[in-house]
């Protein structure tokens, strides 16, 4: 039989990055999955800066920018009636307004960016696979049995047509959006399946006249009275600038899926675009549904699942593959610390009490973007009449010189800025807090955003938040505080006074490193001291995944027996 420390089940963003964590981290894995090849449609782009800062730590992070589409052409997010036709107004997305472009700076040394799905999950598997991950290709999982050692998986070879089984001390269900593993282990799910239907157009024209001079990653066209059997709202999603796209359009899931004809997917593209002279190459068209689900709990035993399978949502926010990956990323170390008996296996325990909530606020956050995309309708009177020709006149009023019309187009102007909180929502995308037995808190209260918790990242070392950024200088190079952390180990911040917590530290195996003049490492800025939120001779202990699971205002009387006390409650150990 096949024997493995951790089986994978899926190779999307959930799979791909266990597999290449648990790899840099040297775990045994292997990964299963159902089809010959990764996904061949690009599915997620969005890759924010927390998703950036986990690929910056597995080392892989040049190789995304590289290839990935840079911020700078992602933010003129347009509305439009069609992409030649008339522009209702746009909206800076994706921090690039001026004013966010210093909060987005100022947040990571990672830049958010545009990595279609299927350029991101190579990058993964890629590099997993140089690392030691074992990928089979063509092989699906059918069925687990779990023991107090471990879990026995039955596969199929689609290949060959047979089944055999598979030996693991743990599994990871990335199974996605249909998660058999998820069913299997009877996770309890809350919300609905099927809440819309919408098709995925991909296509190759080249739109450069119309879409170069307002760089976006997406284009939002209304069109009223659409009678191509769609909602007559429609995206059209740069896949790479700009030349290939991506059509988002709705179905009415009560009535048939529409036949997903090439002719049909034309004349959709033909329609958004508004001029049928383009010459427009259809690649693939499929139909999906949009979800409102979530996991209470995200484990049964040695089985855990991430991603799609514990949170079904949207694509608004861009937080699908973001959230799978930076759920491996909590998960990965855990495996890692219990494999090798650093940890006991309660701290895997905490991967569940940890993401479970991050899961339902995700979910919840994409789906209520959704409902407000409805206030630029009822700005442009478009709720009010299905009649097409009075939802043209409704639409045309915003141009008049009357007292409503000034109404009309301040609502519209605010229903569009109301969109921020689809697309600029920096505090949920770096806010996620964790109370869990794998952070000790300090009795110090929650630290409250003074500005919308939803919009603006709040930096705080406060136990359970991810490490704040700021520069630090040794001689001529220059590392965030997040490089100084990561690499699978546990890293301990501390300053000029902190010798003691250094000695203690060390004595843990922790790694150790001082940050002020004359130290490891220049604060040269003043950045850190103004971050860090303890003093010169206190410390700041992260986790190998960056979040503080301890701080400390000064010296301790005993850091030693300190630090032993909380790795010993964090790791779950006796
Ligand atoms: P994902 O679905 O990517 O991967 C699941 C993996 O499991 C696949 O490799 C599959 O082959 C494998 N698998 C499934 N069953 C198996 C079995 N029984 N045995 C072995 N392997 C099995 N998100 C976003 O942010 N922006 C967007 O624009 C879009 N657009 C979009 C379009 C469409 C059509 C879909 C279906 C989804 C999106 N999404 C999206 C969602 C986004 O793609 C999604 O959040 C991530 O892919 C989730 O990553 P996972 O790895 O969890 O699942």
């Amino acid at each position: 039989m096949l024997e493995t420390d951790v089986l994978i089940v899926g190779s999307g963003p959930a799979g791909g990055a266990a597999a290449l964590l648990l790899s840099t981290y040297g775990v045994r894995n292997v990964v299963v999955t159902k089809y010959a090849n990764l996904s061949d449609t690009p599915r997620a782009h969005i890759t924010n800066q927390r998703t950036m800062e986990v690929l910056r730590d597995a080392g892989v992070e040049d190789q995304v920018v590289a290839q990935a589409t840079p911020q700078h052409l992602m933010g003129d997010t347009t509305f439009c009636t069609s992409l030649a036709g008339e522009e209702l107004g746009r909206l800076h997305t994706w921090y690039t307004h001026p004013s966010r472009l210093a909060d987005h700076l100022l947040a990571s040394p990672s830049s958010i960016c545009d990595m279609p799905q299927h350029l991101m999950e190579p990058v993964l598997a890629s590099n997993a696979i140089a690392r030691g991950t074992s990928f089979r290709f063509q092989t699906e999982y059918l069925s687990l049995e779990q023991d107090e050692d471990g879990v026995t998986a039955t596969v199929r070879d689609r290949l060959r047509g047979d089944e055999y089984q598979i030996r693991a001390k743990y599994l990871i269900g990335a199974d996605g959006g249909r998660s058999k593993v998820a069913e299997d282990i009877g996770l309890p799910m809350v919300g609905r399946m099927g809440v819309a239907g919408s098709i995925n157009i991909v296509f190759e024209a080249d739109l450069t006249k119309y879409t170069a001079y307002r760089p976006s990653t997406l284009y939002w066209v209304l069109q009223t009275g659409s009678d191509v059997g769609g909602i007559g709202m429609g995206l059209v999603r740069c896949v790479r600038p700009w030349h290939e796209w991506l059509i988002v359009w709705g179905y009415d899931i009560d009535g048939e899926p529409p036949d997903l004809t090439e002719e049909y997917a034309r004349r959709i593209a033909h329609h958004l675009i508004g001029d049928d002279t383009v010459p427009v190459t259809i690649k693939s068209s499929s139909a999906w549904t949009v979800n409102h689900l979530y996991a209470e709990t995200y484990h049964r035993g040695r089985v855990f699942c991430m991603g799609d399978a514990v949170h079904r949502h949207p694509p608004s926010n861009g937080l699908g593959s973001n959230t799978s990956i930076q759920d491996a990323y909590n998960l990965a170390w855990k495996l890692k610390l219990v494999l090798d008996g650093t940890a006991g296996p309660g701290l895997l325990d905490t991967f569940s009490a940890e993401r479970a909530p991050i899961g339902k606020q995700i979910v919840d956050r994409a789906n209520r973007s959704i409902g407000e995309t409805g206030r630029v309708f009822e700005a442009l009177g478009l709720l009010s009449t299905g009649d097409p020709a009075q939802l043209r006149a409704n639409m045309a009023a915003r141009k008049l010189p009357t007292p409503e019309a000034e109404k009309q187009r301040r609502a519209l102007r605010e229903a569009i800025e109301f969109k921020n909180y689809e697309f600029n929502t920096h505090g949920v995308e770096l806010d996620q807090r964790y109370a869990s037995d794998a952070v000790t808190p300090d009795g110090t209260p929650f630290p409250a955003n003074p500005r919308d918790e939803e919009l603006y990242h709040h930096a705080t070392t406060w136990p359970g938040a991810k490490v704040p950024h700021a520069w630090v200088t040794r001689g001529a190079e220059r590392l965030s505080t997040l490089d100084l952390g990561g690499q699978g180990r546990f890293t301990l911040l501390t300053g000029i006074g902190g010798e003691q917590w250094v000695s203690a530290a060390r004595s843990q195996g922790v790694t150790a490193v001082t940050i002020g003049p004359g130290a490891d490492y220049e604060d040269p800025y003043g950045d850190w001291a103004r971050l860090r939120e303890v003093g010169d001779g206190g410390c700041v202990l992260l986790r190998p995944d960056n979040y503080v699971c301890f701080r400390s205002y000064g010296p301790a009387d005993d850091p030693a027996a300190t630090l032993r006390e909380v790795l010993d409650r964090v790791l779950a150990r006796g």
